[in-house]
């Protein structure tokens, strides 16, 4: 059965819905009505929220070319999100047309226009699974056939772990997920934030609570999000502000930031013990 008019009926224009609110927010078109009205009240409860998703995207760029420059060649994106000005695979395929990339992403919005995107492009898959079933993605078809797990792999989580409520365990996902990684592979990290603006992220949460939205993100502070990279070793500079991290431009230390970032790599006989 073809996964497509089934997907196209989950698509439900009046609810806000994280994927498509990121998408307006970044200048896409993949949006509703329902979707831009909620973002724009975010952006006027959280006014570096605009600054905050570009800074979010131009991290990505930074840290998927730095692991493809360190050799990497292997990439599962969980939440991707909808496909944007510079996606995962064309980042990574411009410095190694080799590099295999699978999107995973529960939306349909983002299955529907990512495989549209991705017709008939090489090594590029779109899954369409849950973070919170970590087992279901390192078992995906589509990963599978793309992904060897005895060889070094990048896990991207950019702006997915804050949709996992602490009653489902991110600890536990992301443990799955390291215990998949050869030595030498990386986990890329962003993660929403209140550290620096305790008021304003409490108030912005609370308003998305009262919205008809399908989901609520969970802000986490430094030492939290720090504990997803056990048994890993952290790159320079650390878990940082999403634009300081290898920042090539010059950034004011005062800058406003809603997200931690931080990239680890697995260590050459480490021990794959979970958390
Ligand atoms: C804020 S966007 C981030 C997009 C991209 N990773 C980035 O950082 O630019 C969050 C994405 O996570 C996806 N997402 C949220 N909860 C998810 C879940 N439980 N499983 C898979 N994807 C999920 C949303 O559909 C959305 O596309």
């Amino acid at each position: 059965v073809d996964a497509e008019p089934r997907l196209r009926r989950e698509i439900n224009a009046n609810v806000a819905n994280g994927a498509r609110m990121y998408d307006y927010m970044l200048g896409g078109k993949d949006n509703f009505a329902a979707d831009r009205e909620l973002a724009d009240r975010l952006i006027a409860a959280q006014p570096g929220a605009l600054a905050s998703v570009r800074a979010n995207r131009a991290f990505l760029k930074r840290a998927v070319r730095y692991v493809t420059e360190a050799g990497i060649r292997q990439f599962i994106d969980i939440g991707s999100g909808l496909p944007t000005m510079e996606n995962t695979h064309e980042i990574a395929q411009r410095a190694a047309p080799d590099a295999r990339v699978v999107y995973v992403d529960n939306d349909p919005t983002v299955i529907v226009h990512g495989r549209a995107m991705l017709a008939d492009i090489g090594p590029t898959a779109v899954a369409d699974a849950d973070v919170r079933r970590p087992e279901a993605i390192l078992r995906h078809s589509e990963v599978r056939r793309l992904i060897d797990f005895d060889r070094p792999v990048a896990f991207l989580l950019l702006g997915i772990l804050h949709y996992v409520t602490d009653q489902e365990d991110p600890y536990r996902i992301v443990a799955r997920f390291r215990e998949a990684m050869a030595p030498g592979s990386y986990l890329v990290v962003t993660h929403y934030t209140g550290d620096d603006n305790p008021h304003e992220v409490d108030g912005s949460i609370k308003m998305v609570r009262k919205s008809p939205a399908s989901t609520v993100p969970v802000a986490r502070t430094r030492d939290q999000i720090e504990r997803f990279f056990d048994h890993l070793e952290i790159l320079d500079p650390g878990i940082v502000p999403v634009h300081q991290w290898r920042s090539d431009r010059p950034y004011s230390l005062d800058q406003r930031f809603y997200l931690w970032a931080g990239v680890g790599r697995a260590g050459v006989g480490r021990s794959t013990a979970s958390s």
